[in-house]
C-alpha cells in the first residue's frame, strides 16, 4: 500500500528537533563554530529545521553518498557522489543524517572525515533502526528509535517519492 500511515506526527518531530538543538547548544557552548554536514539527499529537511533552531554559531555544508541505488536493500558499498566544499581540518564537525539503518553510511563518514583531522567529529540522526544494524556506530544525538518498517517523509523517500511530507510515515513497499 503506497499511502503512508503516520508513525511520528509533525508536532512530535518538531518538538524533538528543538530538543536536539538545545542538547547540541549545551554541548558546544564553548566552541567558536560548528560545521553541520548534511548527508544528501535524505537529511536536507532535518538539517534545514535543526540549523534554524540552533542558537550557536554554525555553518552548513553537504556531502552526497549513496548505497541503496534504486533498490530497498543497502548494498553495503557506500559511494561518494559529491564531496564537501569546506576544509574541516581543525573544525568541530557534526554529521546530520535522517536515518541510520545498517550503519554503513555513518561508518563510511566517520572513517572518511576522521582522516581529515577535524577538532571533533560527532553524529546526529533523526531516526535509527536498531534491528537493522550491521556495524557498531555511535550516534551522539538521536531523535527516535524506530522499528524495522519502511519510513518516508521529512526527507525520507521511497523511489524518490514522499520526501516532502511533514511527518514520518510508514509504507509497505511492493515486492521487488
Ligand atoms: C539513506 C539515508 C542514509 C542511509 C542510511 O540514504 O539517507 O544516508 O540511507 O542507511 P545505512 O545506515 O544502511 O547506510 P540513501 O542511500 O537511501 O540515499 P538518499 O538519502 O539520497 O535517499
Amino acid at each position: 500500500m503506497l499511502t503512508p500511515t503516520i508513525l511520528i506526527a509533525e508536532a512530535d518531530v518538531r518538538r524533538r528537533v528543538a530538543e536536539l538543538a538545545r542538547q547540541i547548544e549545551a554541548d558546544y557552548a564553548g566552541a567558536d563554530e560548528i560545521i553541520l554536514i548534511g548527508v544528501l539527499r535524505g537529511a536536507f529537511i532535518f538539517l534545514a529545521d535543526l540549523s534554524r533552531e540552533l542558537g550557536v554559531p554554525h555553518r552548513v555544508d553537504f556531502i552526497a553518498l549513496a548505497s541503496y541505488d534504486e533498490g530497498t536493500e543497502s548494498t553495503g558499498v557506500v559511494r561518494l557522489i559529491m564531496d564537501l566544499r569546506t576544509n574541516i581540518t581543525g573544525r568541530h564537525v557534526l554529521v546530520i543524517e535522517d536515518i541510520v539503518d545498517t550503519g554503513y553510511t555513518i561508518e563510511y563518514l566517520e572513517r572518511t572525515l576522521a582522516a581529515r583531522q577535524p577538532a571533533s567529529l560527532k553524529a546526529c540522526a533523526l531516526l535509527r533502526k536498531l534491528e537493522r544494524r550491521q556495524v557498531d556506530v555511535k550516534i551522539d544525538y538521536l531523535g527516535f528509535d524506530i522499528p524495522d518498517v519502511w519510513v518516508v517523509g521529512y526527507g525520507l523517500d521511497f523511489a524518490d517519492r514522499f520526501r516532502t511530507l511533514p511527518y514520518i510515515g510508514v509504507i509497505t513497499p511492493p515486492p521487488a
